[in-house]
């Protein structure tokens, strides 16, 4: 059974207390929370206070996921603010070591997000001091984007590269997540199901989640 990790990026934003809650109730494992600066992707989104504020309500882990420049500067309002998984683009820091040992001391649980036109070779290097790995079937910065198919193979390379080294660390799926491709995905070796649109965007966020984590 696959995980799901509710992203709130899809949600009605006028209702985002109510519809975590929901997904909570219907099963979800996470709330993740892409946070968008306007400059490592056009779009803006979240801030600390709403992280603090979902901490209140939920007991559900908060997955803050950084898509912007220079997350080193925003790693202590987040860490503050009560998250309890950080994850930042690979290609948005340039020294990523220094960054996941900045996350883990501050107690938090250090991610890394690869991009869907970035491969994973790298992975060997990073995966000793990484918790957790993003792979990215979207280009960062909008919800409901067309999936990039070749995450199929990305995934399951991941694997083999945990295999080959030893080290196995979630692996989750960020992007075009429904049904359909949560299956094949499942199948390929992802652990947990990032879904957004699929999830706050159904009639139904409970029949959402339950068919998801069916998978
Ligand atoms: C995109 C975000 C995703 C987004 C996925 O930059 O990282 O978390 O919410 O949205 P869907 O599931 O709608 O593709
Ligand atoms: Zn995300």
């Amino acid at each position: 059974m696959a995980k799901v990790s509710a992203s709130i990026l899809a949600c009605d934003h006028t209702k985002i207390g109510e519809q975590v809650l929901e997904a909570e109730k219907a099963g979800a494992d996470i709330v993740h929370i892409d946070v968008m600066d306007g400059v490592y992707v056009e779009n803006v989104t979240f801030g600390p206070q709403l992280v603090a504020d979902l901490k209140k309500i939920t007991k559900l882990p908060l997955s803050v996921h950084m898509e912007l420049v220079r997350p080193e500067t925003f790693l202590p309002m987040f860490a503050k603010a009560g998250a309890d998984i950080i994850t930042f683009q690979l290609d948005a820091c340039p020294n990523p070591l220094h960054m996941l040992r900045e996350v883990k001391k501050a107690g938090i649980k250090a991610g890394l997000g690869i991009g869907p036109s970035y491969d994973v070779e790298r992975l060997r290097y990073l995966l000793p001091h990484i918790d957790g790995l993003i792979l990215m079937s979207v280009e960062p910065g909008y919800g409901g984007q067309p999936f990039e198919e070749s995450i199929y193979e990305k995934v399951k390379r991941s694997v083999e590269i945990m295999d080959e080294t030893g080290i196995h660390v979630p692996i989750s799926i960020d992007g075009g997540v429904n049904t359909v491709t949560g299956k094949k995905l499942v199948e390929a070796g992802a652990d947990i199901l990032i879904a957004g649109s699929s999830v706050f965007g159904a009639d139904s966020i409970t029949d959402a989640v339950k068919s998801l984590k069916a998978l």
